[in-house]
């Protein structure tokens, strides 16, 4: 089973393949000495300084890198910018006008392409519309829209004219939603009537109606028509008002808001290992430094390229990745909309060679996922367009980047697995197109990031040991803080590790050629087919059913997904986990938090093992099912 590969770590480490980069990559590449690059990022003011002088300023910044309130630190302070402007306005007096922004594709074969002075317009009115509804500078706009053109268009019609967007995943339920929004005391909340999905429309506008009647703070609800299916609009309180009635007759023109470069970008929420979900809070000059930069120099981004990153908006590596980054370089970014194996599982082989995509990137689950069904759907396509490939979101197996590099890559494109979070804001351990590579490891720090496998108090471990994974220097896109709560952001990140350290929450190994091996998450934070849920939120959501007293959920390994959730639950007096409850159980789990959260397994259990103050000791239950001595459990990270 691909996933037992991951878990068993003395596989990972006898794996000493190494891939040389061609010729061709080597001559394209924006960077061509890995180490010499890493080399010049140890002056953290003197490259990451240089590198913002790519992109516009209203006023330039006075400093680099401000550590005076670290860990709250600050990058180009003094400096004003506006990453919409720097996204979209600044090419419309340039070549790349009429350049197409964003491709626009998705399941069922339909196609939009807008070009960079389409965008313009777009965003213009959007920022006009939302302003003549009362948004402000600072003001939160909560997004739950799919992966449709004006998911994008919202993001940037926000950062233009200064408000924080606050996009949530459009796989989330109500309860999920309306928990983020609350949070983030959004005002306003875009969404959509629908999303197309495996040959159906999901119908988002009653879902987003659920949500909003447990959200006091939401005025207005701006609905995208999409699918163009029936969705309810009579809602009296007038709250309801279609985007296009919106934005109908708004100027084209919106100067642009001067924004600090330390004002806020967006929010965007996570889950953490106990508690509430993070609002990871985002801001604008080192954001926007740091995406662009990192893309440019891990995928080779060139003008002419039509790069596509496969995740969704919803989550950062879409917000960094689909929009801005890509963006901000000029390049074309490709928005697909759907499943990976709608109509079959040859569609995305389908899209590369229909619109000749050069750069792809995807997550390990896509790939294992895509696998199954055998080498004929990638050889069935023309994929000589394609000069780089990608991974984010788990570690992958060396079975499944094996399978990438010779179906998809042709055995000569190197594959960028990229480590990075939420929180991080962009790439941090990651491999560039110059460097050798071994399946399985996400390779070096980026230049500019230093980061080390520690014990637990904050000593280097030795080659191959298991340690937490840390980050030692500030990089322009950290997160700045947790939205509304600035202890939790120190507790959880700054205080793990002895040294002002940044603790990512991941167990790592270094090997002898200093090349990083992630192992997974440290804490309890589960991620299913890339997607970061945390334990807390399953469990509430299974004691929201009356049947249950207690629950505990533990990761169970999965082939495809990674790990899917298996739960531990101890029942009401006289209640059973019969077949029916267990349905009931998976539909409310589905219901509180959306499909994402996907059961393998529920157990009935009579007591869970927990601390004298009453935490539910996961790691007990964790270390019982790979029948591994409790007692011994903790070894692993030290
Ligand atoms: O455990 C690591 C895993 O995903 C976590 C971050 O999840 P999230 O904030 O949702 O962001 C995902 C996309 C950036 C990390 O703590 N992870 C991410 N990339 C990799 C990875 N694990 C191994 N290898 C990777 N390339």
């Amino acid at each position: 089973m691909a996933n037992e590969i991951v878990k068993d770590t003395s596989v990972l480490l006898t794996e000493k393949r190494m891939f040389e980069p061609g010729n061709e990559v080597i001559e394209k590449a924006n960077v061509k000495n890995w180490k010499a690059e890493r080399e010049k990022g140890k002056d953290l003011e003197a490259y990451w300084g240089e590198k913002a002088e790519n992109f516009h300023w209203f006023e330039k910044w006075n400093k680099v890198l401000d550590e005076s309130e670290k860990p709250f630190y600050k990058w180009f302070t003094g400096g004003k910018t506006n990453i919409t402007y720097n996204a979209v306005d600044r090419w419309i007096n340039t070549a790349k006008r009429n350049q197409v922004a964003i491709l626009y594709v998705n399941e069922r074969g339909d196609e939009k392409k807008i070009t960079y002075y389409e965008l313009y317009k777009e965003v213009n009115k959007l920022a006009n519309g939302l302003k003549r509804l009362g948004v402000k500078k600072g003001d939160r706009v909560g997004i739950y829209l799919p992966m449709s053109p004006e998911l994008p268009v919202s993001l940037l019609a926000c950062a233009k004219i200064g408000a924080m967007h606050s996009a949530v995943f459009a796989g989330f339920s109500e309860g999920a939603l309306a928990e983020r929004l609350n949070d983030a005391e959004a005002k306003i909340l875009i969404t959509a009537d629908g999303t197309y999905r495996k040959g159906s429309v999901i119908n988002l506008k009653n879902i987003a109606d659920e949500a909003f009647l447990q959200c006091p703070i939401i005025e207005t609800m701006i609905v995208v028509k999409h699918c163009g299916n029936e969705v309810n609009m009579s809602d009296l309180s007038g709250k309801d008002i279609w985007y296009d009635n919106l934005i109908e007759g708004e100027p084209s023109e919106c100067e642009p808001e001067k924004m600090d470069a330390e004002d806020p970008l967006y929010i965007l929420y996570t889950s953490g290992s106990t508690g509430k979900p993070k609002g990871v809070l985002h801001t604008t000059g080192g954001y926007m430094v740091g995406t662009a930069t990192t893309l440019k120099t891990v995928f080779d981004i060139h003008d002419g390229d039509l790069w596509w990153c496969s995740a969704d908006i919803g989550w950062v590596t879409g917000h960094s990745y689909i929009v801005y980054a890509p963006l901000v370089l000029g390049t074309t970014t490709v928005v697909y909309e759907g499943a990976p194996d709608y109509p079959d599982p040859g569609t995305w082989w389908k899209i590369i060679e229909k619109y000749g995509v050069t750069q792809f990137y995807t997550a390990p689950t896509a790939i294992r996922h895509l696998m199954r069904f055998g080498d004929k759907f990638p050889n069935r396509y023309d994929l000589s367009t394609l000069r780089l490939l990608g991974t984010v979101g788990e570690p992958i197996n060396p079975e499944a980047w094996m399978w990438y590099y010779k179906n998809v890559g042709k055995e000569k494109l190197p594959i960028m697995d990229t480590w990075w979070q939420t929180e991080t804001g962009t790439f941090m351990i990651s491999p560039i197109p110059v460097s050798p590579l071994k399946p399985g490891s996400a390779t070096k720090p980026l230049p500019g990031i230093e980061a080390e496998v520690v014990d637990k108090e904050g000593n280097r471990v030795p080659v191959g040991k298991g340690g937490h994974l840390i980050i030692k220097t500030p990089w322009p896109a950290m997160l700045r803080t947790l939205y509304k709560n600035p202890d939790r952001y120190v507790e959880t990140y700054w205080n793990v590790i002895p040294g002002g350290v940044y603790t990512a929450g991941d167990i790592a190994r270094e090997d002898e050629d200093g090349y990083f091996w992630i192992q997974g998450r440290s804490d309890d934070v589960l991620q299913i087919a890339g997607h970061r849920i945390g334990t807390s939120e399953v469990e509430s959501a299974f004691v929201s059913h009356d049947a249950v007293a207690e629950a505990a959920v533990i990761g169970k390994p999965d082939p495809v997904r990674y790990e899917t959730i298996k739960a531990f639950l101890i029942l009401k007096e006289g209640k059973k986990l019969t077949p029916d409850l267990m349905t009931e159980l998976k539909k409310q789990v589905r219901h509180e938090l959306g499909a994402l959260a996907v059961i393998g397994e529920m157990v009935q259990v009579d007591i869970l093992p927990k601390t004298r103050s009453g935490k539910i000791m996961r790691r007990v239950l964790r270390a019982r099912e790979k029948g591994e001595d409790e007692g011994d459990i903790s070894t692993l990270v030290e």
